[in-house]
């Protein structure tokens, strides 16, 4: 099975109890981290906007509430996650679709802004996603993404270690009965690009402006480019 289809069917596994486990492993901070993303996506009153990865659907239905005139999208390759999406968000007029990030169902230069929350983290190739994203947006659209990062080694190392490969498997077990699918979570944030580096891979897809903000001490990051 590639990693996509093993990614794909976790989250379909997952979908009914992830709000649940992303409020308590964040402490509650998600929320706030993903008003952030549709702050650095501008101004879309009357723009067109895609919400990749959009999993159980909260940051297309910020833009969506923000931007009543703005044509949202928000697509995700699970459609369990997306059945969460238009259960919760029934009365937001946001288009939901099923797509995969590796090969984007829209034409050139089609979108003002394009984000994704913790979507680069579960692909194999991440250039090649950034390519294609930069595909679909409209030059000066916007790109903003949010996820996890490796943490630095300072004096917090040892206890943001324990929290991710112990504390965060034990409440997918309790929480979500899946201690599986949180390991995943932690080996998939320690073994990918640390924020500098993923702001270089912006660059190389031809990203311009690129800047990024680290949260969570240092194991969240928000990533920001134009076209
Ligand atoms: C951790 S969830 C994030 C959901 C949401 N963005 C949020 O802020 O909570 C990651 C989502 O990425 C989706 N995903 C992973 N790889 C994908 C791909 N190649 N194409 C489309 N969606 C993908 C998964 O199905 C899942 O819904």
């Amino acid at each position: 099975m590639s990693k996509g289809s093993q990614v794909q069917a976790m989250f379909d596994g997952i979908a009914g109890r992830y709000d649940l486990m992303n409020r308590v492993m964040t402490m509650g901070q998600d929320q706030r981290w993903r008003r952030l993303v549709v702050g650095k996506a501008g101004d879309l009153s009357k723009g067109r906007v895609l919400d990749l990865a959009t999993g159980t659907g909260d940051i297309a239905a910020l833009f969506s509430q923000k931007y009543p005139n703005a044509s949202v999208v928000g697509g995700d390759f699970s459609q369990n996650m997306l059945g969460e999406a238009q259960n919760r968000f029934s009365s937001l007029p946001i288009q939901w679709m099923a797509c995969d990030a590796n090969m984007l169902p829209f034409s050139d230069n089609s979108f003002s802004a394009v984000t994704f929350g913790y979507l680069l983290r579960n692909v194999d190739d991440v250039p090649r996603v950034l390519r294609e994203i930069h595909r679909v947006l409209q030059p000066g659209g916007a790109i903003v993404s949010l996820d996890t990062t490796p943490p630095a080694k300072n004096m917090l190392y040892p206890f943001i270690n324990a929290y991710l490969r112990w504390g965060i498997p034990l409440m997918g077990r309790m929480l979500a009965s899946d201690e599986a699918a949180y390991a995943y979570l932690t080996g998939s944030t320690l073994g990918f690009y640390e924020a500098c580096a993923l702001a270089n891979a912006f660059s190389d897809a031809g990203f311009q402006n690129v800047g990024y903000r680290k949260l969570m001490c240092g194991t969240i990051a928000v990533h920001w480019g134009h076209k």
